[in-house]
Parts: C-alpha cells; structure tokens; sequence
C-alpha cells in the first residue's frame, strides 16, 4: 500500500497549499489522505529533461522529481527516504511554501530558486554525519564559482559572495547509534532573484545571482553543474578520504582567522578566533583566555 502511495506522490508534479499544509505534519494517514487529493501540473522552467544532458554522474539524479509548489522538498524527501527511495533520489520545487532553514528558522523561497533535496544513504561511521554538510558546501562554493563569481563559505556551509549569503544547507538525518538509515541535504541556492523579491528583514546580508550577474542563469544547468561537483565529493566521503574534502573546505573558508560569536544549539555564546576545523568538521575557537573549545552545531556571526 504505501509502495503504491508513494508512486501516486511520484507521479503528481503540482502540490497545493492545501495538501502542503496536509502533508507537513509527515503522519502516514495525513500523507496517504493528501497524496489521493493532489493535483496534477506542469513546472514552468525546471524539468529532468533539461537537467540531464549536462548531468556526468553516476547516481546523482537518476531519478529527479520536479515540482511546481510543495511545501518543504527537504519534508517530501524525508518522507520518500522513509519509504526506501534509493540514494542519489533529487527533489526540487520551483516554488516552497513553507521551506525550513537550519536552527528551525524558515526559508524564503520564491520562484526563480533552486530549491533542492537529495536522498544519501551513505555506509560511513555516524560520527562522520557532519562532514556531508561541509562537503555539500564544497560543492555549492564550486558550482558558483564555476560562474565566475568569487564564493566562499562560512562555517559550516553557508556560501557567500562578498560577504552575503546566497546559499544555504539543511541536513537532516536518520540513524541509529552506529548506522546511517538516511541523511537528506536540503539546499537552497538564490539564483533568478531579484533581493526585492524577499521580505525586507532578510535583505540585508543576502545576495542572489540575479544580484551578482549580468545576465540570468540556466536553473538546469546550474542544477547538472551542482550535482556533478557533489557527487565528485560525495564520493570522497564514501571513501573516507576526509582529507581531501577539508583542504578543499579550508581553501574556500571566509571563516578562519576571524574574530567570531557563535551561538551554540542550545544557546550558549562562545567568542573567539576561528582556528579551524577538526576532521568531523566541528570548528575549533580559541579563546580570550587561549583555551580552545569545539563547536559542533550553531550559527556563526563575524565580530568585526
Ligand atoms: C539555511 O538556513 O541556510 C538552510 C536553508 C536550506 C533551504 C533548503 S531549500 C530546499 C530544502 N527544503 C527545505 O525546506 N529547506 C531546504
């Protein structure tokens, strides 16, 4: 029953608010119930056609699911990966209604986007869970400044031009002590954007390609771009060559040496220079004091 229910979810391009708000509640009952009143429609510039002659992976978006509007493709996603979708599955939806962001802040995401979620079903350690988030990073900086432009990232895996943030990433996992069942790296990247687009408090600090750009991007290829860069990378983490990954991440850091604030998940402020990052990609602070101390999750502000 619920293999059928997810092809009906496959097969549907076009996700209501109504049904959204529906299925945002992720219970299986809600979900089957939505997925039975959805409607059928077209997207209206992303399609898997487009995306695939510039597509050089392997696994990466052999099956890509295009929508119009959903509510969260990261939610969508971790439904899927719920229901077994194999590793490599690509969500993306022109259009998010009620997109999330990390530290449980929303995320605006009107048309023009790149508005993304993939399925990873990686056999490493669970401690290594973190570094996919850095490693997603590596490959958005990438993808961008294979446009020309000058992007750099901040811990963990912002990516800014200039200094103002274009890109961001949200992963989210399942796993057992020592087992990943699935990790889901949502990403979100401000491409066909203009910045009046997005609602004044966010403005300041944001940057779109639409800002930063001449003339406007090809969505799709940007799309086929980012995925060979991730899969390149992804396969290093597979690999365990850690390495690799962190001196390709420091080399595009904006974040160390500089004088941070950070406010831990859970709410503590630690102040501190950046030091770097450690092999599981927690970043290390030194003190006033000159002792040191290891950040694991939190939001990162450069004291100036
Ligand atoms: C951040 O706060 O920097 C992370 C933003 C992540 C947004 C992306 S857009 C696609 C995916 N679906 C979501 O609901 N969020 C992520």
């Amino acid at each position: 029953m619920k293999k059928e229910m997810i092809k009906l979810l496959l097969s549907h391009e076009v996700i209501s608010d109504e049904d959204a708000a529906k299925l945002d509640s992720i219970n299986d009952e809600t979900i089957e119930q939505s997925i039975k009143e959805l409607g059928f429609g077209k997207t209206e510039h992303i399609t898997k056609e487009k995306i695939t002659p510039n597509l050089e992976t392997e696994y990466m978006g052999k099956e890509i699911l295009c929508f119009r509007k959903v509510f969260s493709t990261n939610s969508i996603a971790k439904f899927l990966a719920n229901h077994n979708a194999d590793e490599g599955t690509v969500l993306i939806s022109e259009i998010q209604t009620k997109a999330r962001g990390r530290s449980g802040k929303k995320w605006e995401a009107p048309d023009g986007g790149v508005w993304m979620s993939m399925i990873l079903r990686p056999k490493v350690p669970t401690a290594r869970i973190g570094l996919i988030t850095l490693a997603t990073g590596v490959a958005i900086a990438k993808s961008i400044r294979s446009l020309g432009l000058d992007a750099k990232i901040k811990w963990p895996n912002d990516v800014l031009i200039h200094g103002d943030k274009m890109s961001g990433v949200l992963t989210e996992v399942n796993a057992t002590f020592n087992e990943i069942d699935w990790i889901v790296v949502g990403i979100g990247i401000d491409s066909n954007i203009k910045l009046e687009d997005f609602s004044e408090d966010i403005r300041p600090g944001t940057t779109t390609l639409t800002e930063e750009l001449p003339t406007k991007i090809d969505e799709n290829e940007l799309i086929a771009i980012f995925l060979n860069e991730f899969e390149k990378v992804y396969d290093l983490y597979k690999a365990g060559e850690i390495e690799t990954i962190l001196k390709d991440w420091r080399d595009l850091a904006d974040t160390i040496g500089k004088y941070v604030n950070i406010t831990q998940t859970g709410g503590k402020i630690t102040q501190g220079y950046v030091v770097g990052i450690n092999n599981e990609g927690s970043l290390i602070i030194e003190r006033q004091d000159g002792t040191l101390e290891k950040i694991i999750s939190g939001e990162l502000r450069t004291v100036e």
